[in-house]
């Protein structure tokens, strides 16, 4: 079996990639590098000793998504990643991230149709939610107003599949809480462009004396230690998760043409709480202090996971100090480069 994977040179896809050879299936991936390296294919081969087939390709450009279908005509299954996904940037060019988001979404499931592939995975994500009534929040939950673009595309995502599956085209929406971490090898990594937005690259950036100091975004907030609470996730079992769902939907063991699943640890932690996993599991000592809230946060979020482990029959397997001390060991070995 064949999948193509969008964006599977980025974070989350490269892991899942090397997942998926892991689980024997054939692997293409289509990037257009605009926020990933195609060293990473190289990578990825080394890990698994299997190469991926890649093509370089803007699959919001409609000729180019086209060519990539034209050209690799055994795919079985799509798994989407190919997005822009910065918040805050979200807020500054709000068109460019609908139209770039939405439209390889929609050029990627166009050619399905036109080519008889059934099988999608969407990345979609626990910002879907917004600022929960009650935790641990489950996939019936109910999703709020989107508070960024971005969050609004993964949003559009979801009620766009809910008119395109059924016909000829089977989907299952994964909503991630917090990816972090790498792969044991240190071989791929979270590669932020620029000063990273999310907390665990900038805590290895400090830590590796990049960043001077990491600033926590609130300590006011209604939780256990005064900051915001959320459900980290090791980004290999959050790649595995994707491996499930390919094969459920190959299996045809979907119990609707459309699924949404959560997928997190289940437990949440605190900004101080991962700083101190951080330099509980790699001896270091953070340079860090407090800073005003940062716009947009909500307080705190965790998956209610049991719809995953019961449906899906997957749990994630890796614990708060293997997630902090692998993405230190890949900023180490990204020092090294
Ligand atoms: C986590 C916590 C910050 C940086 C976003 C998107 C989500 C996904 C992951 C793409 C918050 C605090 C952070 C810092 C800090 N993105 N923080 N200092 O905002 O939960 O989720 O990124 O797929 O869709 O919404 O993740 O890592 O940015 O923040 O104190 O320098 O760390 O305030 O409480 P977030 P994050």
């Amino acid at each position: 079996m064949k999948i193509l994977i969008t964006g599977g040179c980025g974070f989350i896809g490269s892991h899942t990639c090397v997942e998926l050879q892991n689980a024997g299936f054939d692997v293409v991936i289509a990037d257009n590098l605009s926020n990933s390296k195609e060293e990473v294919i190289d990578r990825i081969e080394k890990i698994t000793n299997k190469r991926p087939e890649f093509i370089k390709a803007n699959l919001a450009d409609e000729k180019e998504c086209d060519e990539v279908f034209n050209t690799f005509s055994d795919i079985n299954g799509v798994i989407n990643f190919a997005a822009y996904k910065a918040v805050g940037e979200s807020m500054d060019v709000p068109v460019k991230y609908y139209k770039n988001n939405l439209g390889i979404l929609l050029n990627v499931l166009d050619n399905m149709q036109k080519h008889k592939i059934k099988y999608f995975v969407q990345s979609s994500s626990c910002t879907v939610y917004g600022e929960p009534d009650s935790l641990p929040i489950k996939e019936t939950s109910p999703v709020k107003d989107a508070t960024s673009p971005y969050g609004h595309t993964k949003q559009i995502a979801e009620q766009m599949l809910s008119f395109i599956v059924g016909k000829d085209i089977d989907a299952i929406a994964l909503r991630y809480f917090n990816p972090i971490g790498a792969h044991k090898t240190a071989l791929i990594g979270e590669l932020p462009n620029g000063v990273p937005n999310n907390l665990l690259p900038f805590i290895t950036q400090t830590a590796a004396g990049i960043r001077k100091e990491l600033k926590v975004f609130g300590n006011d907030y209604p939780t256990s230690d005064g900051t915001c609470i959320r459900d980290y996730i090791h980004v290999v079992d959050l790649a595995k998760a994707h491996v499930v769902a390919m094969n459920r939907l190959i299996n045809e063991k979907n119990k609707k043409p459309l699924e949404f699943f959560n997928i997190g640890t289940g437990h949440g932690y605190s900004v101080l709480e991962i700083i101190n996993s951080f330099e509980r599991s790699t001896g270091e000592k953070l340079n860090w202090s407090f800073a005003p809230r940062r716009a947009g946060d909500i307080i705190q979020i965790w998956a209610d996971t049991q719809l995953a482990e019961e449906e899906l029959g997957w749990k994630a397997q890796e614990d708060i100090d293997s997630m902090t001390s692998s993405a230190w060991n890949w900023q180490l070995q990204l020092k090294e480069e």
